[in-house]
Parts: C-alpha cells; structure tokens; sequence
C-alpha cells in the first residue's frame, strides 16, 4: 500500500493497519488519528482488533506534560519497594523497553471505559494538543484523572532513529500527514488462534474492509529518506 494511501485514510479520519517487522513484535495494529477518534471507532478496535486501546503522543508533548515513562516513575518511587522494583521490565523479548506511561480518564467520564468516554478522553487530548491559548500543563492536570480507562505511551525522542515501535511509527505518520502528534492505537489479536493476529490475515481484513495496510519497513525506509 502506498504512502500517500495510507496518509489519506488518516487524514479522513479513517483506520489504517500497521504492522511493525516479524522479528519485533511481529504485530499488526489498527491506528487512527486521535483528533478524529469518535465511540465508532473504539468499538471498532474493540471488537475487531481486540487488544489493548492505547494513546500514543509524541516526546515533546510528554515532556511539556511532565509525563514520563511508567518504568521510569515505578523506579524512582518510593511506595515502590526493593522487591517491587525487581518486577520492573527492563527490556521485552523483542529488545524494547515499554513506551508505557501512566493511563487516565478526561474528568467529565463516569466509569472512563465505555466507548463513548474512552473516545472522549482521547479525543480531548487531542484537542489539548491544538490549544495554543493555554497552558497544556495546566489544562492536563486540571481536565483528566489517573489511574484511567486509557493507557498513554510516549514516542520517543527522534522517533524512528531510536524505537521502531507502534508508538513511533503512528506519531511518525501524524507528522508526515501533518496531523496532531496524538493517535489511539490497538493490536489485531486472532479470537481463533488466541494468538496475534496473523499478517495474512490481517492484509486480507484490511482488503475486505477498504482499510491501507501499511508495514513498518516500509515506513523505516520513507524515514531514512526524509
Ligand atoms: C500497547 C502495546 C502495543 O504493542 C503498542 O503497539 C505499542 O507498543 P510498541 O510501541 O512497543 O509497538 O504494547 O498495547
Ligand atoms: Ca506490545
Ligand atoms: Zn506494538
């Protein structure tokens, strides 16, 4: 598929699949941009991808928030003790460390897990991103809550020179679609298999339902152009 296919369908608001290499995770992921995301969507992923339904946003944005690494805040705690720590993921079996950082909820949410509010908390971040008339910083800490409904990962800083995951990749594609560096992402897990979701057979749902599916080495070859 195209990049100028698969920058498209984000534009219009629309899925595209991303897989990320077969000796990483070997995953593939529906990704959209979060400034579009709406309760259609989250149930889509929910019921279609079935993985866990993530935010990504960029480095700079984490930063101007705060935000750090859930790894990072769990070492340098100290309600954490010296057996806790021990369980603190170094690196996964594919060679990264988790781009997890904390998961929230927007405060106008009941429960934060419903379709409707998990697309509202995500949406409202991407809408935090646009405000240019407030502080971000402010606006964060005083419209959402944590623990929430939705997992936030931080792209790392230089994207695909440093992380060649889902994280990177879609905030990779937000910048090349000229798109808000916030997206909401899940993996295509196979309810058959109880495994991920093969690439065949995610190529053939991204074929049945009009959806670009893009591979990652594709997009790793774009950057190294750029
Ligand atoms: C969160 C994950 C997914 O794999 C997601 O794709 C983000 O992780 P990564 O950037 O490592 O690919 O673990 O559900
Ligand atoms: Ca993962
Ligand atoms: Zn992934």
């Amino acid at each position: 598929m195209s990049l100028d296919e698969a920058l498209s369908s984000l534009r219009r608001g629309d899925f595209i699949l991303l897989h990320d290499e077969g000796k990483r995770e070997n995953e593939v992921d529906m990704v959209i941009a979060a400034e579009f995301v709406t309760p259609k969507h989250i149930a889509r992923m929910r019921m279609d991808a079935g993985g866990l339904i993530c935010m990504s946003i960029n480095h700079a944005l984490a930063s101007s928030l705060g935000l750090d690494y859930m790894h990072e805040i769990l070492s340098n705690s100290q309600n954490f003790d010296v057996d806790l720590k021990k369980m603190i993921i170094g690196t996964a079996p594919y060679g990264d460390r988790p781009s997890f950082s904390i998961s929230i909820n927007h405060k106008n949410t009941f429960t934060g897990i419903t379709d409707k509010e998990r697309a509202f908390t995500i949406s409202e971040m991407a809408k935090l991103y646009k405000n240019e008339n407030s502080d971000k910083k402010i606006l964060f800490n005083s419209n959402f809550k944590t623990p929430g409904h939705v997992p936030l990962l931080i792209a790392s800083e230089g994207l695909l020179s440093n992380r060649l995951g889902h994280t990177e990749m879609s905030i990779y594609l937000m910048k090349l679609a000229g798109l808000s560096p916030v997206t909401a992402i899940c993996e295509m897990l196979d309810s058959q298999t109880f495994a991920a979701l093969s690439t065949d057979k995610a190529k053939k749902y991204a074929s049945d339902n009009a959806i670009p599916y893009f591979d990652g080495a594709e997009l790793v070859k774009i950057s190294k152009e750029h």
